[in-house]
């Protein structure tokens, strides 16, 4: 494939070799360099339109860690902010040599518009776009539960496994609770296409005025009762409630928000005891999730930033230089 835009686009397949390729990619981490020269000679661009912290430096550790040249393009304090639209933005960057165009945006379906305008002939990755769909975190969360649950069949124990040991190569039948604002969450859309593909059982917890119409196509359920899933649940991923996103008439208070979904110490008790419990950050302390819940042990928020640095250089190197091996015996560090 030459551009990742959805979630949905990728195949059980395409999805493992993703996963499988980020695996490897978590050694160079454990290298005395950390760096590979892959991409050398290869230009990313990353291009946001919104705000981030952990997509954007992750892309630019991944982007490095292969040896790539990269250039962070913020809309804010360039001339997008004097008018400039998005085509005249793309052919800017092409007239700059982009290999790869990794592109965050506040419109749902930018990211398909650039991969399909003839713009651009660099690959597209879609960093987030609107309310639509963040492929990358969902591949970073099945990394993640994939490491912690893969394998552990009837709640059993959840010990890391390690790259290349045969198990761990599925997410079937583990069942995975996401929670909160699904409305505003390109996050637990992006995770219902990937989770379903790699054979887990997901539902969707949040109060009806977040939950997106249509839903009903989705492969996935929907209950309003989280005390009720939790005791089932393998992983429980809570999401930002978006208030910048929100309209005010669509959301209950702040107060009854985290009293009804917001998940707790006594609630997180209620969860199997190798459950883990997920966010893709940043994190909304004491409404969704409690510093308590954060803090602990059983939170994997921190390690999913982690992951993601290994997803996105697996997502990078399949589509700029995937005919290339990435970690064959021989291939040399950077120097
Ligand atoms: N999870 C996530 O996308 O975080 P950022 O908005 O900080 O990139």
């Amino acid at each position: 494939k030459r551009h990742l835009i959805s979630a949905a686009d990728l195949t059980r397949d395409d999805a493992v070799l993703i996963l499988d390729t980020a695996e490897e990619m978590a050694r160079v981490a454990d290298r005395p360099i950390k760096k590979l020269p892959t991409l050398r000679g290869r230009t990313v661009v990353n291009l946001f339109f919104e705000d981030s912290t952990r997509t954007r430096i992750s892309f630019e550790a991944a982007a490095k860690r292969l040896s790539a040249d990269v250039i962070n393009f913020s809309a804010k304090g360039s001339s997008v902010s004097k008018g400039e639209s998005l085509k005249d933005t793309a052919l800017t960057l092409e007239a700059m040599g982009a290999d790869a165009v990794v592109i965050r945006h506040h419109s749902s379906g930018a990211p398909h518009r650039l991969a399909t305008s003839g713009w651009i002939k660099g690959s597209v990755v879609n960093a987030g776009d609107g309310t639509h769909e963040h492929p990358t975190q969902a591949l970073l969360d099945a990394f993640t539960m994939r490491r912690h649950l893969a394998g552990a069949a009837d709640g059993g124990p959840t010990h890391h496994r390690g790259p290349g040991d045969g198990t761990g190569r599925d997410l079937a039948g583990r069942k995975v609770t996401i929670v909160g604002d699904v409305l505003h969450g390109r996050v637990a859309r992006s995770n219902v296409h990937l989770l379903t593909t790699l054979g887990a059982e997901v539902t969707l917890v949040a109060p009806p005025t977040l939950v997106p119409i249509g839903v009903e196509s989705w492969p996935c359920e929907v209950s309003y009762d989280l005390d009720a899933v939790l005791p089932t649940s393998d992983a429980v991923m809570m999401l930002r409630v978006q208030r910048e996103r929100m309209n005010a008439a669509f959301f209950p208070t702040e107060r009854e928000y985290a009293r009804r979904y917001g998940l707790t110490g006594d609630r997180m008790a209620r969860m199997p005891e190798h459950a883990i419990v997920m966010h893709p950050g940043p994190m909304n302390r004491g409404m969704e999730i409690t510093a308590e819940v954060a803090d602990s042990p059983r939170c994997t928020a921190v390690e999913q930033v982690t992951n993601g640095v290994s997803i996105r250089m697996a997502a990078l190197y399949l589509l700029l230089g995937g005919n290339e091996p990435a970690l064959a015996p021989s291939a040399p560090a950077d120097k």
